[in-house]
C-alpha cells in the first residue's frame, strides 16, 4: 500500500475517501504545527537535517533518506497492511474477527489507552528540545532530531485514530494532545516518566534506551488489540522506535567505551576530572532511568491488566508465539510479591498479574543491552560490571512503593535509605557535571571527549559527513 504524498497530509489510508475525517485533520494540523514550531528542538527549526521518511510501510526499503528543514517534514497517517480475516489471538473473544470499529463497551477503556500512549509522544519531544545546543556531534544531532521527528509522528498517529474512531470526545482529545506540557505544574503530562526533565545527553542516551524501551513493549501489546486499525498503526510505529532504541543502546555503549579509555589513560576510576563520566556515574544513571521506566508497565496486580486481556484490548508480548490457550483462566504465573516484610516468589492467577509478564519481557530486553556494554567494558580490560537494580527498587507505582530498598532489592529502613541513596542515584553535584560537561561540538566528523565515535554512520554515510547543515 502506497503512501500518497501528494495529499496534504500523507496517508496510506485513503483519507482523500473520507472528507469528513481529511477535513477534520486539516484543522488539527495547523495546531500540531504550531506546537511544534513551539515545542519542538529549540534553536534547530531553518537548517537541513539529513532525516528519513517513510515512503511505504513494507518491511524492506520502507524510508527515503533526505535533507529537509524540520518544519518540512511530511508527518502523515500510516498504517502496517491489513491482514485479511484477521482474527482475535486472545481473550474471551479469540477466534472472532477483529474489530474495525470500537465496540461500544470498550470505547472508554480504549479512548483512555490510545490517548495516554500518545500523550508520551510530544511529551518526549518537550523533554528533549534543548538538547541540541549542546551536542557531542552532527551525527548524534541528526539523531536527536530523527527520534523527535519520528515521535511527532506517533503523535499523528494516535490523533487520526481519535478523529476516525472516537468522534467528538475523540477530537478534544486529540487537541488535548497538543496542550499539556511535560513539568508544567498546570497541565502536566500524563505519565510520570514523561514529567522528568531531560538535561543532558547522558539522560538521553539513557531514556532512549529505558524509556524508548518500555514504549517498544507497550506498542507490542497493542499491536495484538484486537482493535485492527490500533493494532496496525502500532505494528508501523514499531518499525520506527526500534532506531530510538538504537540511539540509546549505541550511546550509552560509547560512553563506555570513552570512560574506559580515559580510565586506562589515567590509570585511575575517578575520570570526572579528565572530561569523563564516571562509570559508577552511569550505574546511578543507569538505576534511576530503570526504576522510573519499569513504573509505566502499571502495578504487579491490575484487575485493569487483566479486564484489558480478557476483552482482547490489550495482548501480551509477541502473543501468537506463545504456546498455551491465550485465554488463561486458570493459568498460573511466577512473581516478586511482598509478603510480610519480605520478598517472596509466588505463582499467581497469569491474569491479575498480566502488567509483570510484559515487564519481565522488557527486564530481560534490557539485560541483553547492559551484557553488551559489559562486554565493552571487558574488551577494555576493566573489572568492573554494570548491573540492573532490583525491580523493587525505588519505585512510586505498586506494591513496592511505599518501601524503601537497596538496588540488590534488600529491604531498608527510612533512615538507612536518606543516608544511602546517594549511593544509588545521580547526586546534584554529579548531574551538574554530566551537564558541565555537554560542551557543543558541531564540526563534521568531531566527537565530543566524554563520548567515543560511532562504528559507522547513518545509512551508508562517512562518520565526517555533513548530518545537520548548520551556516
Ligand atoms: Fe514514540
Ligand atoms: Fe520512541
Amino acid at each position: 500500500m502506497a503512501i500518497d504524498y501528494n495529499e496534504r497530509i500523507p496517508n496510506n489510508v485513503d483519507l482523500g475517501e473520507n472528507r469528513r475525517l481529511q477535513r477534520a485533520l486539516e484543522a488539527w494540523q495547523p495546531g500540531y504545527l504550531e506546537w511544534w514550531n513551539e515545542m519542538g528542538p529549540s534553536g534547530f527549526m531553518d537548517v537541513d537535517v539529513y532525516l528519513r521518511t517513510a515512503i511505504s510501510v513494507d518491511k524492506d526499503g520502507w524510508a527515503n533518506f533526505g535533507h529537509v528543514k524540520m518544519p518540512d517534514y511530511r508527518w502523515g497517517i500510516f498504517l502496517a497492511e491489513p491482514e485479511a480475516d484477521r482474527r482475535i489471538a486472545f481473550g474471551a473473544h479469540k477466534g472472532e474477527a477483529a474489530w474495525q470499529d470500537v465496540p461500544g463497551e470498550h470505547r472508554a477503556t480504549l479512548r483512555r489507552l490510545i490517548v495516554t500512549q500518545g500523550d508520551t509522544e510530544p511529551a518526549s519531544v518537550e523533554q528533549q528540545r534543548l538538547l541540541g545546543l549542546t551536542c557531542p556531534s552532527l551525527y548524534d544531532l541528526r539523531n536527536l532530531f530523527q527520534v523527535n521527528i519520528e515521535e511527532g509522528r506517533h503523535l499523528w498517529a494516535m490523533a487520526y485514530l481519535l478523529h476516525a474512531h472516537f468522534g467528538r470526545d475523540g477530537r478534544e482529545e486529540a487537541d488535548g494532545l497538543l496542550e499539556r506540557r511535560s513539568g508544567d505544574v498546570d497541565k502536566p503530562r500524563i505519565l510520570g516518566a514523561f514529567n522528568e526533565e531531560t538535561p543532558d545527553w547522558l539522560s538521553f542516551f539513557m531514556f532512549t534506551f529505558f524509556t524508548d524501551r518500555d514504549g517498544k513493549y507497550q506498542l507490542a501489546s497493542l499491536a495484538e488489540s484486537a482493535f485492527d486499525p490500533l493494532a496496525r498503526t502500532c505494528r508501523f510505529m514499531l518499525t520506527e522506535e526500534a532506531h530510538h532504541m538504537f540511539v540509546g543502546d549505541t550511546g550509552v555503549q560509547r560512553i563506555v567505551q570513552r570512560t574506559c579509555e580515559l580510565m586506562n589513560e589515567h590509570d585511575s576510576d575517578d575520570i570526572a576530572r579528565h572530561g569523563g563520566v564516571n562509570l559508577d556515574t552511569l550505574q546511578r544513571y543507569l538505576n534511576f532511568h530503570f526504576a522510573v521506566s519499569i513504573d509505566l508497565f502499571g502495578a504487579e496486580f491490575s484487575t485493569n491488566g487483566a479486564n484489558y486481556f480478557s476483552a482482547g484490548i490489550k495482548g501480551r508480548y509477541k502473543e501468537e508465539k506463545i504456546d498455551d490457550d491465550h485465554v488463561l483462566t486458570d493459568a498460573l504465573y511466577g512473581v516478586a510479591k511482598l509478603d510480610h516484610g519480605a520478598i517472596i516468589e509466588s505463582e499467581e492467577a497469569a491474569l491479575t498479574v498480566i502488567n509483570e509478564r510484559l515487564r519481565d519481557d522488557y527486564v530481560e530486553d534490557c539485560e541483553r543491552g547492559i551484557a553488551r556494554w559489559n562486554r565493552t567494558i571487558r574488551e577494555n580490560g576493566i573489572d568492573v560490571t554494570l548491573s540492573l537494580p532490583h525491580r523493587a527498587f525505588q519505585r512510586a507505582i505498586g506494591q513496592f512503593r511505599n518501601t524503601h530498598f537497596t538496588p540488590e532489592g534488600a529491604i531498608i529502613s527510612a533512615e538507612e535509605w536518606d543516608a544511602r541513596q546517594h549511593e544509588w542515584l545521580p547526586s546534584e553535584a554529579e548531574r551538574a557535571h554530566a551537564i558541565s560537561l555537554m560542551q557543543r561540538v558541531v564540526e563534521p566528523g568531531k566527537f565530543a571527549g566524554w563520548i567515543a565515535p560511532p562504528r559507522r554512520g547513518i545509512n551508508g554515510q562517512p562518520l565526517d559527513f555533513d548530518y545537520v547543515h548548520l551556516s
